[in-house]
């Protein structure tokens, strides 16, 4: 394994970040909160920040992305703040980012060099580590140059990076499809007994509660909280990478399993959201899923769907009425704005539920919805004509549908999950629609 440890003897490394601003781009985040958050990402990397600017780009440079005027400008500035590093907000092709480099005479490290390295650092389990490894190699294979922990430990430091010559090259590529050979061939092997122990849950029917959020919504304290336990919670970026499991006592005495995930966060690389798919599973045959928000952040909602984007890229189906969205952090909301948070969180589908897990406010409520849904009662068959849309919408509402089928007259058979009381209800509404006998034994 070539992760490396944290280096705590390495000198402190001096940052300029560019958050090159598009005008296409998103534009449901401001420029200046973008840039803010790309700093919190070179901090998770221990770099200093030595200043932080948006740079307007009206147009893509194919040789270099930013234009040949502020390419100087941002040159100068480097050598002004005596800066080791520039950190371009952005995604740039292999060949920018030499040209980046040999102009600006620092090492240049881009939103995905950057994630990756802060996602190689802090994984782990074994599993979580050798994931990540192979999404960092497999970026390196991409550019064929060497992530920022390997030019640093390798080279002295960051002098001027002209590319490795040809022959160095060629080398670089066997010895890399080697390391990505060899590695997909350990990770077979922890997932397998992974899987294994996953279906050996399975046979305890424990249900599975997921926590999914962007990064640093609260998830671990929320964690700790419902579990009393000591994940480690931190003001600090993706401090949790592997699925964290423990068991949690639901109100009417079942346990349930609740199981901790990585952060989530916009523009994810696709090699880590690949590497990070077999993890992942846990959260997409959740029986409930958390979404946990920073309410207080004010780019809550920009932040909520890149998370739902990436459960869609996992294939989470976020239709299934079983996320219930978690709005944490609520005692830092101005208590004049309270009222209006509580009515929009009553509006969503289920509710959501505003809650401080730090402050340990709401969680009982949150404890009780969670053990609603996930009652472990057979699913019931409904058979529906086409028109009892009104029955049809009911359970989508009230119950958690998980097999839909439609035939050719337009009539629906339905799997559904449904709490006692639900059941109860919706026999009173619609006598007869349900289908006992049909309900299937063992799921
Ligand atoms: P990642 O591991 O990056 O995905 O983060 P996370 O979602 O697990 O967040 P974590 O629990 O580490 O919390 C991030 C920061 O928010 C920490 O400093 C927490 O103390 C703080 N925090 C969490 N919940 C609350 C809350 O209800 N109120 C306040 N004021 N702060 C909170």
């Amino acid at each position: 394994m070539s992760s490396q440890p944290i280096d705590r003897e390495a000198p402190v490394q001096g940052a300029l970040i560019i958050h090159p601003d598009h005008e296409h781009r998103d534009g449901s985040r401001s420029p200046q909160a973008r840039l803010e958050e790309a700093a919190g990402l070179a901090r998770a990397l221990d770099l200093e920040i030595r200043d932080g600017l948006v740079a307007p780009l009206r147009k893509r440079t194919p040789a270099t992305l930013f234009g040949k005027g502020k390419v100087a400008e941002i040159g100068a500035l480097c050598e002004e703040l005596e800066a080791d590093v520039c950190v371009v907000d952005d995604a740039l092709t292999p060949v920018q980012q030499r040209n980046l480099e040999k102009a600006w005479k620092v090492k240049v490290i881009d939103r995905t060099g950057l994630i990756l390295e802060i996602f190689a650092r802090r994984a782990r389990t074994r599993e979580g580590r050798l994931q990540v490894e192979l999404a960092r190699l497999s970026y390196e294979r991409s550019r064929l140059v060497r992530t920022w922990t390997h030019l640093e430990r390798q080279r002295g430091g960051f002098g001027v990076m002209g590319g490795p010559g040809e022959t160095q090259i060629e080398t670089d590529r066997r010895l890399l499809a080697e390391k990505i050979g060899r590695l997909k061939k350990d990770l077979v092997e922890v997932r397998r007994t992974r899987t294994l122990q996953r279906s050996a849950r399975k046979r305890r029917p424990y249900p599975v509660v997921a926590l999914v959020g962007y990064t640093n919504a609260g998830k671990s304290t929320l964690f700790n909280r419902l579990t009393a336990s000591d994940v480690v919670a931190e003001d600090m970026l993706f401090a949790t990478l592997d699925p964290t499991l423990r068991m949690l006592d639901l109100p009417d005495g079942r346990p349930a399993i609740l199981s901790d995930t990585v952060g989530f966060i916009s523009d994810l690389p696709h090699e880590l959201v690949e590497a990070f798919r077999a993890t992942l599973e846990e959260v997409r045959e959740a029986d409930v899923i958390l979404h946990v928000r920073d309410i207080a952040s004010p780019e809550s909602d920009a932040e909520a769907a890149d998370v739902r984007e990436v459960l869609d890229r996992l294939g989470v189906d976020l239709e299934e009425r079983r996320v219930i969205e978690v709005w944490n952090k609520v005692d830092l909301v101005p208590a004049d704005d309270l009222p209006l948070l509580e009515g929009d969180a009553r509006r969503m589908h289920p509710p959501a539920h505003l809650v401080s897990a730090a402050a340990g406010i709401g969680l009982e409520p949150l404890l009780a919805t969670i053990a609603s849904l996930v009652d472990e009662a057979p699913p019931v068959e409904a058979r529906l004509g086409a028109q009892d849309g009104a029955a049809l919408a009911w359970l989508y509402r009230n119950g958690r549908v998980i097999e839909r089928e439609t035939d050719e007259a337009g009539a629906v058979r339905l799997s559904v999950r449904l709490s006692p009381k639900a059941h109860g209800q919706f026999e009173q509404l619609f006598p007869g629609a349900l289908d006992p006998a049909a309900s299937s034994p063992d799921a």
